[in-house]
């Protein structure tokens, strides 16, 4: 038996409150509220572990908002400066959340090979099936060695920072290996429904790794859960049901309870993060949320150019592709990388995640220096410039297409869109293709 302060034992202890911190956001998640208050950032030798490639995708065709607003009788200024929303993604048939993510996943493990890749998570509130985790299928389109683990996260929009942070525990504790974030949904609402303009879809992969490229996560975190009603889709529905005031009212509730908490873990205020992306189901909530939090700290709100310095850059993506919900806050994170006025090399970012129902986290990284070269800036900027808009009545259409669910045999036509497609279903199978 090994004696109980063996240094075999103690530094088993060690990993393993290094890894619970990790989901805690403390150093020794045992202590006291007292204690975490005392909680500083952690030395400049701790293994830095976080995103070393980030890569988002949207479908290759939209609806512009200004042709919805004539269509519902409708001022197009509500949509496109009431809540800041211009277009919205539109997926084809042929495209769903496995090929959205995976699509959004091959130019990572083209450019960083699949060697060590040990654990994919799949963040959605879209899923395919009821009991096969959407990870599987995009497994093997990507080619990941078998020896990973491969599993679908759900709890909204959240799901994704969830997986992050188990993501970044596993390589803490393992740090020769990596992990594969994918998170992809499509934003439903009834037609004709407040919801409506908030429509999209997209995906974003990330890879989690010690010595990461480009975000190094700070271990303070602050987190709060709630159990509520303000968003939800039971099995039976294709589209959420929301209140949609009372979702509002909650995220920046509860972004204030993660920012305390967030404050509360790190010792920081808000002068310490050079940019903010948001949870961002429509634009406008960013500057909502910059004003919730200059109020809850009673700091009086900067001039208009300075919030816009420290948002615009994180908006312009989701502007364009809508609410991509698991997504969502990493598509802002991914606009404010390629698009920042100013280099960010060795900036700190705020960070808020939300999801309904409710689950709310404030955390922070640091830009890593040099990280320029390590994005898909140009990749990005090319998808969102060659999309194709469809008419009012195309986007109906596809709205009410949707995947038979007789059981029966199906093919899908080839439609624009990324090197992963649907091509039907065959036996209850989904079949996937690379183009
Ligand atoms: N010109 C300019 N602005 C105008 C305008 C015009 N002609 N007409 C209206 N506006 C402004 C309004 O003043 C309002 O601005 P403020 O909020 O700053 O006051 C804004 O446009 C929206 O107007 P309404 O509140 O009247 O809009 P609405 O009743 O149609 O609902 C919504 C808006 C609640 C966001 C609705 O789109 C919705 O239900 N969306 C889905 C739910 C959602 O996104 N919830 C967010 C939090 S939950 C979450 O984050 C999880 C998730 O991803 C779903």
């Amino acid at each position: 038996m090994i004696p109980l302060r063996h240094p075999a034992r103690e530094k088993f202890f060690h990993c393993v409150e290094k890894m619970l911190g990790f989901f805690h956001g403390v150093e020794n998640p045992g202590r006291t509220q007292a204690r975490l208050r005392a909680v500083r950032a952690p030395p400049a030798t701790a293994m830095k572990i976080g995103i070393d490639l980030i890569s988002f995708h949207t479908p290759s065709y939209y609806l512009d908002l200004r042709t919805l607003a004539e269509k519902r009788g409708v001022d197009p200024d509500k949509f496109v400066i009431g809540i800041g929303q211009e277009r919205m993604a539109v997926v084809p048939p042929d495209q769903d959340i496995v090929t959205l993510a995976a699509n959004a996943a091959l130019p990572i493990v083209e450019k960083a090979g699949r060697e060590n890749i040990e654990l994919l998570i799949f963040a959605t509130e879209s899923g395919v099936d009821q009991s096969k985790a959407a990870a599987c299928f995009c497994h093997r389109l990507l080619g990941l060695p078998a020896a990973c683990r491969c599993i679908e996260v759900k709890e909204a929009c959240y799901g994704a920072t969830a997986s992050l942070r188990m993501a970044a525990a596993m390589v803490a504790a393992r740090p020769h290996t990596r992990a594969l974030i994918l998170a992809a949904d499509i934003a439903r609402y009834d037609l004709a429904s407040p919801g409506e303009p908030t429509q999209g879809a997209g995906a974003v992969a990330m890879l989690v790794a010690t010595r990461p490229r480009v975000l190094a996560l700070d271990p303070e975190t602050g987190f709060y859960t709630e159990d509520i009603m303000d968003f939800w889709r039971p099995n039976y529905r294709e589209e959420a049901f929301v209140d949609g005031k009372y979702s509002t009212r909650m995220y920046l509730t509860t972004l204030i309870e993660a920012w305390n908490s967030y404050k509360a873990a790190s010792g920081r205020g808000l002068a310490d993060h050079a940019h903010y992306c948001f949870h961002l189901p429509f634009t406008k909530i960013a500057r909502k949320s910059f004003e919730r939090l200059c109020k809850a700290d009673g700091i009086e709100l900067p001039p208009k150019p300075e919030i816009e310095r420290l948002l615009d850059a994180g908006l312009l993506y989701n502007r364009q592709t809508g609410n991509t919900y698991a997504a969502c806050v990493y598509e802002s994170l991914c606009s404010l990388l390629d698009n920042a006025p100013a280099a960010l090399d060795d900036q700190r970012l705020g960070l808020f995640s939300y999801g309904s129902g409710c689950m709310a986290e404030f955390f922070s990284g640091i830009v890593q220096r040099g990280h320029r070269e390590h994005l898909f800036t140009d990749q990005h900027r090319a998808q969102l410039d060659t999309r194709v808009p469809v008419t009012y009545r195309q986007y109906e259409d596809i709205f009410n297409y949707g995947v038979p669910k007789d059981g029966a045999d199906h093919v899908f036509a080839p439609y624009r869109g990324g090197p992963f497609r649907l091509a039907g279903i065959k036996d209850h199978k989904r079949r996937y293709e690379a183009k």
